[in-house]
């Protein structure tokens, strides 16, 4: 099934130069990118984007890490994009994560995991929504 998903380059990835290493593993994954652009968010905006996780103990941390600098914000489209690119980011916790995976190999915390993806269709759809505009995004 065809599906969308939004990925996100966290301020960690920006800062150490994992934008070009990060790209590589979605399109060696045969996933499209069909939007893209660098952004930087504020706190309300990074509170916006994570309201699932309002009230957790890590919200606070979380959101002023993910306005504390750049992250790049795509849109993959692939076969089952939202399962494949989880698998390509490994667990949220990087001690977890499988061999190969983008967190095991450069996450340095729990929260500075270097990426993002959404982890369900509505979650996407929310996502992605949160991000781009009809015009931003690539249909063939
Ligand atoms: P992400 O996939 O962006 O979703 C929520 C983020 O919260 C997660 O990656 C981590 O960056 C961060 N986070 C920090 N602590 C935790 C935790 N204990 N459980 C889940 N996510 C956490």
């Amino acid at each position: 099934m065809i599906q969308r998903t939004l990925s996100i380059i966290k301020p960690d990835g920006v800062s150490r130069n994992l934008i070009g290493e990060v790209i590589k593993r979605i399109e060696s994954a045969g996933l499209k990118i069909i939007a893209m652009k660098m952004i930087r968010m504020n706190k309300v905006q990074a509170k916006g984007f994570y309201q699932v996780h309002e009230g957790k103990p890590f919200y606070e941390s979380l959101t002023d890490f993910m306005s504390s600098g750049p992250c790049v914000v795509m849109v993959l489209e692939g076969d089952n994009a939202i399962e494949k690119y989880r698998k390509l980011m490994g667990a949220t916790d990087y001690r977890m994560a499988e061999e190969g995976t983008i967190r095991r190999e450069f996450a340095t915390d729990i929260e500075k995991n270097v990426v993002h993806g959404s982890d369900s269709p509505e979650s996407a759809h929310f996502e992605i929504g949160y991000f781009f505009n009809q015009l931003e995004i690539i249909n063939e």
